[in-house]
């Protein structure tokens, strides 16, 4: 048998090469290559066309048992969960260093063990009594939870092998851990991979909910292998800025529910909050009226979310470049509206700086926001104040036209139950009761509602 060859993989991607290369061919990152621990000879050495067990095929129509979830006590976790935790599945938390995944799982943690579920919190990053210190500051310290500071995952398995399995464990973080039986240190694609490989297969074999700490790079990727999102049931995604109160838990991926749902919640001096009505948080201390400023109905799956809109418009005496600048909104769709503003409507940005902002640290993805963005300009470019019981939805075309939204009617509805009373958007959209609607066909409409005031 020859040599066996060498193998380098990329720490930031996965992807493997022949050779060790400064720069990553796939994802261009720089010295991430790592000689990866040697495939096994195994498949090699063996002929696998024959010597296994015999597998049973079954119809899709097979009766099975419905899909058991355990609640966390926590519904906004639930919620974004799509309505609780499947035994036997893996579940990866990525998020920002200091944006609050171990404070999350600890109270998720400590709720369940309240109602009575067996639960083991690993920590592989902070020793025990400061998870401890933690417990005490969440008033979690007499809930049973079994806590251990461990990183070997030999050492953890070894342990959790003896009695019955927890019917919840908690990794945290995957990244910390390692396996003596694989190469490489702790962090590394290989050591990730099997340290997972393993935990996952424990939670399979015995029942237990898995959940892995994964930390995110600063690009956003969950750092180490993307292979972990493909080991995992589900990927959730735990956001926000940490100057910002509040967190929102989203689902990337899901084998048993949708991944549309979120949970949202604010960071407080005693944990997380659970804020059922997000709508209020992003909106609060706006009643006065302000030029630039706009609410929107956005939409994070089912559930409608009012978020503030604030343009701001600085004119320039010199002839240099103007700014544009964005928070929470996408940089590309503000040029374009920008643009479709001047060609369709006539109105100069062209001599002005530009800032936009999405309050509360919100990050905006949806394009129905296009209509209340060009209100927040038009006001702040006209300096008219806006009524603040005002809303705006539609999606603008480059021909300026206003297009519709997904849903709506469930958007002018939660308008309407905060108290909000008047609303501009697409033709064709049936208000709510005590909504007051102006359906706009163009950009123009747009302009004269501002501005004119019709
Ligand atoms: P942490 O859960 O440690 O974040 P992660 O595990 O994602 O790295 O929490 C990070 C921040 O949360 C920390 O900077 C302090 C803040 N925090 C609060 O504001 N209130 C609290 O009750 C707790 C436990 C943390
Ligand atoms: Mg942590």
């Amino acid at each position: 048998m020859g040599k066996a060859k060498k193998r380098y993989v990329c720490q930031a991607c996965g992807a493997a090469a022949s050779r060790w290369q400064g720069q990553c061919a796939d994802c261009a990152e720089w010295n991430t290559l790592v000689e990866d621990a040697p495939v096994t000879a195994f498949a090699q050495k063996h002929d696998l066309s024959g010597g296994g067990r015999k597998i049973a095929f079954s119809s899709l129509d097979a009766p099975s048992a419905p899909l058991q979830r355990i609640a966390t006590g926590l519904a906004e976790f639930d919620r974004a969960t799509g309505g609780g935790l499947v035994p036997g599945s893996a579940i990866l938390m990525g998020g920002d260093p200091g944006v609050g995944k171990s404070t999350l799982l600890l109270q998720a943690a400590g709720r369940m063990a309240q109602a009575g579920r067996s639960v083991a919190y690993v920590s592989g990053e902070e020793a025990a009594a400061q998870v401890r210190l933690r417990a005490a500051r969440l008033g979690l310290s007499a809930a049973p939870v079994g806590l251990a500071s461990a990183t070997s995952v030999r050492d953890i398995l070894t342990t959790l092998a003896e009695g019955p399995a927890p019917d919840l464990l908690v990794i945290d973080s995957i990244q910390t851990m390692h396996s003596d039986l694989i190469e490489g240190a702790p962090g590394t694609v290989s050591q990730v991979r099997g340290c997972a490989f393993e935990l996952i297969r424990f939670a399979k074999e015995r029942g237990c909910v898995l959940v892995l700490v994964g930390h995110v790079t600063k690009d956003g990727a969950i750092a180490g292998p993307r292979v972990l999102e493909h080991m995992v049931d589900v990927v959730m995604s735990f956001e926000g800025e940490r100057s910002h109160q509040f967190r929102i838990l989203r689902a990337l991926k899901n084998r048993f529910g949708a991944v549309d749902e979120i949970g949202v919640f604010a960071m407080a001096g005693a944990g997380l909050e659970e804020v059922p009505n997000p709508s209020t948080l992003f909106l609060s201390g706006r009643d006065q009226p302000l030029a630039g400023s706009v609410v929107f109905p956005a939409l994070e799956g089912t559930r409608p979310v009012l978020v503030e809109i604030q343009a701001l418009i600085v004119r320039l005496q010199s002839g240099a470049t103007p700014r544009r600048a964005v928070v929470g909104w996408d940089g590309g769709r503000l040029a374009m509206l920008l643009a479709v503003l001047e060609s369709r409507c006539g109105l100069s940005f062209s001599s002005a700086e530009v800032y936009l902002n999405v309050a509360g640290g919100y990050r905006l993805n949806d394009p129905g926001a296009d209509l209340a963005v060009a209100a927040a300009l038009v006001s702040a470019l006209a300096d008219r104040e806006m009524d603040p019981k005002h809303v705006w939805l539609g999606e603008v075309s480059l021909a300026g036209e206003i297009r519709p939204v997904a849903h709506g009617p469930l958007r002018l509805k939660e308008a309407a139950k905060l108290g909000f009373t008047v609303a501009a958007g697409p033709a064709g959209l049936g208000p709510p009761q005590g909504l007051a609607y102006h359906p706009m066909e163009r950009l123009g409409n747009l302009v004269d509602r501002v501005i004119g005031g019709v």
